[in-house]
């Protein structure tokens, strides 16, 4: 009896110890309980290499789709970050840039490699939301929005070679050490919230490729560490950015689509490698964006050049669970 209690004690302090520790957010949803929004990736670089004209057609597609929110995938200022909260950068790149009427709303922002080569501080910092309402960026948080759920995931620290070949930059991993106790810390948050959901699509972001055509190819750790999570979780997309590139991949083995919206400002055009044509459903090698639409039975996904013409567009339907 002793011993039971003792034991039910420890798994009592343990289980306190690993509670998912992830930020839930909620995002409301349209009347009628849809949701669109867009994707965004790679992008601060004070308007050039086409920022301004990507921004200008998210404001247009932004309008159309009477978007909820934009996602943003990752390095958000180029080339190292945010020097702090008063980098100019944050006005420049973002405030500045964004200025379209349907993208005065919530954005979501993870952190990229390039963010980490700053003070990451700066970009979680509430005194950014102060200066833009707008802005809002974690490592790795939870949005719920009834029918679908999106887990954000901080991808930078998983990454070897940031560690082991940092060549000549600086990382800040302040809040990131001891690395492999974040990360089995992270997994295992993010496996538990993706198993405890109950929403009809599950949505994960992150900054860094999980399969990839493109220059940077797979991430070799979040194949080996992340996907069979996502998997195991029946998650319906994967959305990064990374690869400075549009991108549409799906795979015979699972039903996840990986979807790259890394086109924010200055792309890699011609920075392709084979792939498998049957999986790759669409590359584009120019800058643009991604759009999403869904409702509790059909997720829709349109891409879009610096013209705002819709280069790919791909949908998906799952039954409708009626109420008896
Ligand atoms: C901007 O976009 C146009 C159209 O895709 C392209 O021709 C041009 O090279 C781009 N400019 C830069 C600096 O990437």
């Amino acid at each position: 009896m002793a011993f039971y209690l003792v034991f039910t004690a420890l798994v009592g302090l343990c289980s306190v110890s690993s509670v998912a520790e992830l930020l839930r957010l909620e995002q409301q949803a349209k009347a009628d309980g849809s949701l669109s929004f867009l994707v965004v990736g790679d992008w601060g670089r004070r308007g050039s290499f086409n920022q301004s004209r990507v921004a200008l057609q998210m404001g247009r597609v932004g309008e159309e789709l009477d978007i909820d929110f934009v996602v943003s995938t990752g390095d958000n200022f180029y080339d190292n970050g945010l020097s702090g909260i008063h980098d100019t950068a944050f006005e420049k790149s973002f405030s500045k840039v964004y200025t379209a009427p349907s993208l005065q709303k919530q954005w979501y922002n993870v952190l990229g490699n390039h963010d980490y080569r700053g003070k990451v501080e700066a970009q979680l910092s509430p005194i950014l939301t102060k200066m833009d309402s707008r802005w809002l960026c974690l490592r790795s948080f939870i949005l719920n929005a009834e029918i679908v759920e999106f887990f954000f995931v901080d991808t930078t620290p998983f990454v070897d070679k940031y560690f082991t070949d940092p060549e000549d930059h600086d990382y800040d991993w302040k809040g990131v050490l001891p690395r492999q106790a974040y990360l089995s810390n992270l997994l295992q948050d993010v496996d538990t919230a993706l198993r405890d959901s109950t929403a009809k699509w599950k949505i994960v972001v992150g900054h860094h490729t999980i399969r990839s055509a493109g220059h940077h190819g797979d991430t070799v750790e979040l194949v080996d560490q992340l996907l069979p999570i996502l998997q195991a979780n029946s998650v319906d997309l994967y959305i990064n950015g990374h690869d400075h590139c549009l991108e549409h991949i799906s795979s015979p083995d699972s039903p996840i689509q990986f979807l790259t919206s890394g086109g924010g400002s200055k792309a890699w055009r011609g920075d392709v490698q084979w792939w498998n044509p049957e999986e790759l459903k669409f590359y584009y090698d120019g800058q643009g964006f991604m759009s999403v639409q869904i409702t509790a039975s059909q997720v829709d996904v349109a891409f879009y050049d610096v013209f705002g013409e819709v280069l790919h567009k791909w949908s998906t339907s799952k039954e409708l669970n009626l109420p008896m």
